[in-house]
């Protein structure tokens, strides 16, 4: 029997997604489930066929410039792709894909969870009572605010901005504002009544919760800064389930501690699993750990994905999902 081509993912995957690539693909996996370093990356990049990173591998031109590689295909597991220095693995000849759709329902609903908890301040309530700190009901205690009939402003109305608004418009009956690259078709638009506001200055002056829906990357770093946040009002949320580097941490910090903006949900960072000190002050700040695709069948779903890639890649077919 011909050698099986070899495997490499980076992170323990579901147990049924694992067995599934052990059955068609020599798998390799560290039992340990911990982030390899660059030396690593670069030894797994001469010694395997397929690696399947995910984004706590930064996977930059250090890595892919690596003497005598084997690795014939990147496919990420996950579907942003800023940890993997596309321009390098284009120059290199390096295919990469990625796992689109399978998550957008779940990383919808996550926005969705942290608009409401910052709205209603779940997290500052959860702390205290757990802490012992609970007094007891009074008129005044813990207000926020409700998102009915408020607006949703989405930076980015890709897959994820437009399931996003979806539920954002059934289940909490708010109103959608979006600003992309170009506006979406009228279609898509027609689905929840989105209005396309073609600067980004002018979204986050009208919206009473901007949602980042954006990809990373430098087109992207930064884009909320402190110069953006002073056009937020005072009543704002700004929700983040995108990318950590799309936002100026630093300058979130200061305008939640002096409340120029109401309340922020975030669960992603810049520098993952760093959470900067500044952000873990703020009670008005709602902290969650990646989760947007924590769900199991989207894990699996994602897993499968990236298999259904590899697949295609060995039968000489077009990648499902290229990046590059
Ligand atoms: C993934 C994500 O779990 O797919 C993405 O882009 O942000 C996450 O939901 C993660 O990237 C896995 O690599």
């Amino acid at each position: 029997m011909a050698e099986r081509p070899r495997l490499l993912i980076t992170r323990r995957w579901p147990a049924d997604v694992e067995a599934a690539l052990r059955g068609r693909y020599d798998l390799t996996v560290d039992p340990d489930d911990r982030p390899l370093a660059p030396a690593q990356l670069r030894e797994a990049m001469a010694q395997f066929d397929v690696l399947c990173p995910t984004v706590s591998d930064k996977i930059d031109s250090f890595i892919l410039s690596t003497p005598g590689v084997r690795v014939k295909l990147i496919a990420n597991y996950g579907a942003g792709v800023d940890h993997i220095d596309l321009a390098a693995a284009r120059a290199a000849g390096l295919p990469v894909s990625n796992t689109p759709d399978v998550l957008t329902e779940a990383t919808a609903e996550l926005a969705i969870l942290l608009m409401m908890m910052a709205s209603r301040r779940a997290s500052e309530g959860e702390h205290e009572l757990r802490e012992g700190r609970w007094s007891g009901w009074r008129p005044t205690h813990l207000l926020g605010q409700s998102l009915a009939g408020k607006t949703l402003g989405l930076v980015g109305f890709g897959r994820i901005g437009q399931a996003t608004a979806a539920r954002a418009v059934k289940a909490l009956d708010m109103k959608i504002l979006y600003h992309s690259r170009r506006p979406a078709a009228s279609e898509i638009e027609a689905e929840t009544g989105a209005r396309y506001v073609s600067s980004l200055d002018a979204l986050a002056g009208e919206a009473d919760v901007l949602s980042l829906h954006c990809h990373g990357g430098p087109e992207t770093h930064h884009l909320v800064n402190a110069a953006l946040l002073r056009k937020m009002r005072p009543t704002a949320i700004l929700i983040n389930t995108a990318r950590g580097s799309v936002v100026d941490e630093a300058a979130l910090a200061e305008a939640l501690a002096a409340g120029t903006i109401w309340a922020a949900g975030l669960d992603v960072f810049e520098r993952e699993p760093k959470v900067a000190e500044a952000l873990l002050g703020p009670p008005n700040a709602v902290l969650l750990p990646h989760l947007g695709s924590a769900v199991e069948d989207t894990r699996i779903a994602m897993g499968m994905r990236v298999l259904a890639n590899i697949d295609r890649f060995f039968a000489g077919e077009e990648l499902l999902d290229r990046v590059v």
